[in-house]
């Protein structure tokens, strides 16, 4: 068994900022982050548009940026976390930037501010189109500094350990005190017994087969968290992004920054038709969920299988500068922006429910935190505002370093078994594995996309229940390996998008229903 003052699951924004706030603070105390591949990948890593801040206080405002916050989230906000994260907004940039994050200036000096969908003022900071990149590196360069913070790259945390792991534990309240970790190189499973536990694990995006999230994106930290009985809120409100850019193999769901929206890029129908000025009279910069779905009824009414976006007629050179990678990325593709249309179509791209936490970042488990996108903070609402997101990460990891200096975690001598793998003896299933995981991305493709309707989502609860059954069947006769934890966890975040589905009787922002149209 290991030990550590704060264990951290996770290496994106949320786990990283964490890790060295509270390492510079304490550094006689211990950080071990584990996270299950190299220590860069994230969803952090492909970050493209930015962060929004306000920084120019003479043409924007907190209030704009709260209110336009407040519609894209249709209601469901909690006006009281939007305000607190967007006032706190410039001081966590510039602790990043003191940590060595780039962003681009413009010819006079000042931040270039880029603008997306739902925002009524440029505001958005970035660095190029890599934004994420560029936060990563300056993080991991930051964190590797710190003697006290121990990484550990394909280290993979299977469960957490809470009081029901604990024999006689007199615990009322559910308690956190670690996490089983598989290390993934040499196939042992041991123990981080911690003081602290945070889960800073990222989204869910793989639930879905077409999405613009990396392979690391299956739920496992809101999987974890549900198995240990947390209150898991708003995952109904998954967010598909309008432009992925269509690949016909399905080999690519390389994101088009919403940024290209906000140079001025038009959305089209295969015949020209600037279709966005149909739905709503800020067309290609409507809210997300707005623009998603229009573009999913364009593509049910055309039975094409994707639309355009056109860039002919930006400046080419402005264009190669902001977005160098997705101007390569299209070439790739035999796109040339400066002649052709861009196909896209949407994917699934972010999560904005997940481990219901207070403004400390507290989860409804002692001792256990959560950060980024694995938590549901209540800035979001049913559906999140374009770079939001690396800016709520930034934020909350502030808060839950700011709770855990200044309150004392009472720290329990409790004797954790052994994780217990008796009865496990099939070495690789990888057919059994592939199969139940393409079965689950089709049910939520067909039955759980961007329009549901509860025929369809019940339907989606009778099959879930089959791979459900056939997974746990697998997962207690197997040795544990990567790939079957994450399908597990897959299975159990789709029941959770799947129930809070039926569950919500109101459209509103992400989430729209057929049957809830009166
Ligand atoms: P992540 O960055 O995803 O990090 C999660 C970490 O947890 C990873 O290191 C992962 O390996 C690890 N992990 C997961 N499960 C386990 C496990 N079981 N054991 C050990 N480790 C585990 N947001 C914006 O605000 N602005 C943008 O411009 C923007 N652009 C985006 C572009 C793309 C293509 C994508 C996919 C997302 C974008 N987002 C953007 C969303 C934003 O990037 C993410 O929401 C944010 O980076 C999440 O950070 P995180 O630290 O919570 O999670
Ligand atoms: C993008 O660049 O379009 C992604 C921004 C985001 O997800 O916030």
């Amino acid at each position: 068994m290991v030990t550590a003052n704060y264990l951290v699951i996770g290496s994106g924004v949320a786990g990283l900022t964490f890790a060295v706030k509270i390492a510079e603070k304490f550094p006689n105390r211990n950080v071990i982050i584990v996270t299950k591949a190299n220590e860069d990948e994230s969803n952090t890593k492909y970050a493209q548009g930015g962060v929004a801040v306000v920084l120019n206080k003479e043409k924007d405002s907190f209030n704009k940026h709260i209110e336009d916050t407040l519609i894209a989230g249709d209601g469901l906000c909690d006006k009281e976390v939007v305000e607190m994260v967007i006032k706190e907004g410039p001081d966590r940039l510039e602790e990043l930037m003191l940590w060595g994050a780039n962003f681009d200036l413009d010819d006079s000096g000042e931040f270039d501010l880029g603008k997306e969908g739902g925002h009524s003022e440029y505001r958005v900071v970035h660095h190029k189109d890599i934004t994420g990149f560029e936060v990563e590196r300056a993080l991991l360069k930051r964190a590797h500094q710190l003697a006290n913070i121990s990484i550990l790259p394909h280290h993979f945390a299977i469960d957490l350990v809470t009081n029901h792991h604990i024999k006689d534990s007199n615990e009322e309240e559910l308690v956190c005190y670690g996490a089983y970790i598989f290390n993934q190189k040499t196939g042992d499973i041991f123990t981080i017994k911690a003081d602290s536990t945070l889960l800073a694990s990222g989204g869910i995006g793989c639930v879905y087969g077409h999405t613009t999230n990396p392979v690391i994106a299956t739920g496992d930290g809101i999987a974890m968290a549900y198995r240990a009985k947390a209150l898991i809120q708003d995952m109904e409100f998954v967010q598909f992004h309008p432009t992925a850019l269509y690949e016909p193999k399905g080999e690519s769901s390389f994101l088009i920054s919403e940024a290209v929206r906000g140079f001025g890029a038009y959305l089209r129908d295969k015949n020209g038709h600037r279709f966005m000025l149909d739905y709503d009279e800020r067309a290609e910069l409507a809210s997300r969920d707005i623009v998603s779905q229009s573009i999913d009824n364009e593509l049910k009414k055309s039975g094409e299988s994707n639309v355009f976006l056109d860039c002919t007629h930006l400046d080419l050179d402005a264009f190669k500068k902001h977005f160098p990678n997705i101007y390569q990325k299209c070439l790739d593709y035999h796109i040339d922006i400066a002649t052709d249309w861009i196909p896209v179509v949407p994917a699934s791209h972010y999560l904005c429910g997940g481990i219901n936490v207070d403004k400390d970042g507290k989860t409804t488990i002692e001792n256990l935190f959560a950060c980024g996108e694995c938590s549901r903070t209540g800035l979001h609402g049913a559906n999140r505002l374009a770079s939001n997101s690396l800016l709520e990460a930034l934020v909350y990891a502030h808060n839950i370093y700011k709770y855990l200096s200044d309150n004392d975690i009472e720290v329990l001598d409790v004797t954790i078994p052994d994780w217990n793998d008796e009865g496990t003896k099939i070495e690789k299933e990888h057919i059994l594995i592939q199969h139940n995981l393409t079965q689950l991305q089709a049910l939520m493709r067909d039955y759980v996309g961007i329009v549901r309707s509860n025929k369809r989502l019940r339907k989606a609860v009778k099959h879930l229940d089959l791979i459900y059954s056939e997974v746990e069947d697998l997962y207690k006769e197997s040795k544990i390996t990567t790939s079957l934890c994450e399908l597990r966890n897959m299975v159990n975040i789709a029941h959770l998008i799947v129930n809070q589905s039926l569950e919500r009787t109101e459209n509103k922002g992400g989430y729209f229903n057929v049957d809830n149209v009166k």
